[in-house]
């Protein structure tokens, strides 16, 4: 903002869904995380330094030689056939069929979901959300003055108990959720995956009450081991998959995709159009040539092999570090972890002392909840910190908070360390 505006005169203006607009915590933690001074466990970032560069020149190049005019030109909505025949294939791995017509590229997961919380949301529509969930969720779907339930989460994903008693209760008041939004698979931030039982448990009662299933699967295919988990769109082709291609190439690339039933697709086509017209036609291609002629799957591989081994030595300096009484999930894939302290740490308030004097940067808990609670906990991301970064930072983290566990003591007189 220019320093000479220091009022804002258009309030009156502007539309009353504005006042539900927030920035990120994680974007603004952005700018003081890339710090070179900071061991920054804040990002979701994927760790695109392990990418095959002079590979993605070559496709660069071959792009703009093959078919520079269409890939310079605008594109359609729906996307670039070429790429969405590659999704197509990626889905088929993963069991889910669809047909060509019934997939939408968009400019990442991002805009996907901003388009659901457009063709679905009016204002204070209840929405069903994981507690806690993935925070640009968060923000995209209060962004259309969304009421959000959240249910709570365990080390084998969401409650399906509680799912069942917020359904009933909303029943008994002739009420209704629009959808449920779940990331059911090395989630963010938690990093926890919904076990088969539960995922069958789950299509049982959403079918029994109607509700629409958003499914946002990032993170399936970076798994550090063990037999595949099948997604829900694999169990029941009536709900809404959205994919993405940044944590399995590059989020540079700003793509992903939605497969969801005909209608819908329609609606969000409609959406795409008000919105950006079309993804960009130069990056579809450069997806499209990397995925078709490349061996991006051993990239992938390299680079899962990389944060898992940044995992290991996490929870290990964790077990070490951090006071006996914090909890943290062991997530079996993805970027992250979380973690639970004592009731009496606020991990909002604790982080300016953390990059001050720890010099280490972490998402606060309560960002990643519609109703301010988990303010005792924070989200840690292991893929993109190197590995001695990874132990130095934790090691750090962990004297700090030891140190206000201390103080808590000096001031009380007693140790309350249990979760009370
Ligand atoms: C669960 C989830 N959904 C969607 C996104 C959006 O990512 P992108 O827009 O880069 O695809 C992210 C990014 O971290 C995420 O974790």
């Amino acid at each position: 903002m220019s320093p000479k505006i220091k009022f804002d005169k258009w309030t009156d203006l502007y539309a009353k869904r504005t006042v539900a607009l927030r920035s990120s915590a994680i974007r603004d933690l952005f700018i003081v995380a890339s710090r070179p001074d900071i061991i920054s466990f804040a990002g979701g970032m994927p760790d695109t330094r392990s990418l095959p560069m002079e590979m993605i020149a070559e496709a660069t190049k071959k792009v703009l030689r093959k078919e520079g005019a269409a890939a310079l030109q605008y594109g359609s909505s729906e996307g670039h056939p070429g790429l969405r025949e590659c999704i197509l294939k990626l889905l088929a791995e993963d069991d889910i069929h669809t047909d060509l017509d019934d997939i939408i590229i968009t400019d990442g997961g991002q805009q996907a979901l901003d388009l659901l919380g457009k063709i679905f949301i009016d204002p204070n529509d209840t929405i069903i959300v994981e507690g806690p969930s993935y925070v640009g969720a968060i923000q995209a779907f209060s962004g259309y003055q969304a009421n959000m339930i959240s249910v709570p989460l365990d080390e084998n994903g969401l409650s399906i108990d509680s799912l069942s008693q917020t359904l009933g209760d909303l029943k008994k008041r002739n009420q209704k959720a629009k959808f449920i939004y779940l990331v059911p698979s090395f989630s963010n931030p938690a990093g926890v995956t919904l076990s088969p039982e539960r995922r069958e448990a789950l299509l049982k009662i959403t079918k029994k009450h109607d509700l629409l299933v958003i499914e946002d699967d990032p993170y399936s295919r970076l798994k550090f081991g063990g037999g595949k988990i099948p997604t829900l769109r694999s169990m029941d082709d009536s709900l809404i998959y959205m994919g993405t291609f940044s944590k399995i190439f590059s989020p540079g690339m700003r793509l992903g995709w939605i497969t969801a039933p005909k209608p819908i697709i329609e609606k969000l086509n409609f959406a795409k159009q008000a919105s950006n017209l079309c993804s960009s036609s130069f990056t579809q291609r450069i997806v499209e040539e990397y995925f078709t002629n490349y061996p991006w799957q051993s990239y992938l591989e390299k680079q899962t092999a990389l944060y898992k081994e940044r995992r290991d030595i996490m929870l290990k300096s964790l077990e070490k570090f951090f006071p006996s009484d914090a909890r943290w999930t062991k997530p079996e894939g993805g970027l992250f972890l979380w973690v639970t302290l004592p009731k009496f740490i606020n991990t909002a308030e604790l982080l300016a002392k953390s990059i001050n004097e720890a010099k280490v940067a972490y998402v606060p808990g309560e960002a990643f909840f519609a109703d301010g609670s988990g303010k005792n906990c924070m989200r840690l991301n292991f893929s993109y910190p190197n590995k001695e970064q990874v132990a130095e930072g934790i090691k750090r983290l962990g004297e700090l908070i030891k140190s206000q566990t201390k103080l808590y003591k000096t001031f009380t007189g007693k140790l309350r360390l249990n979760n009370d």
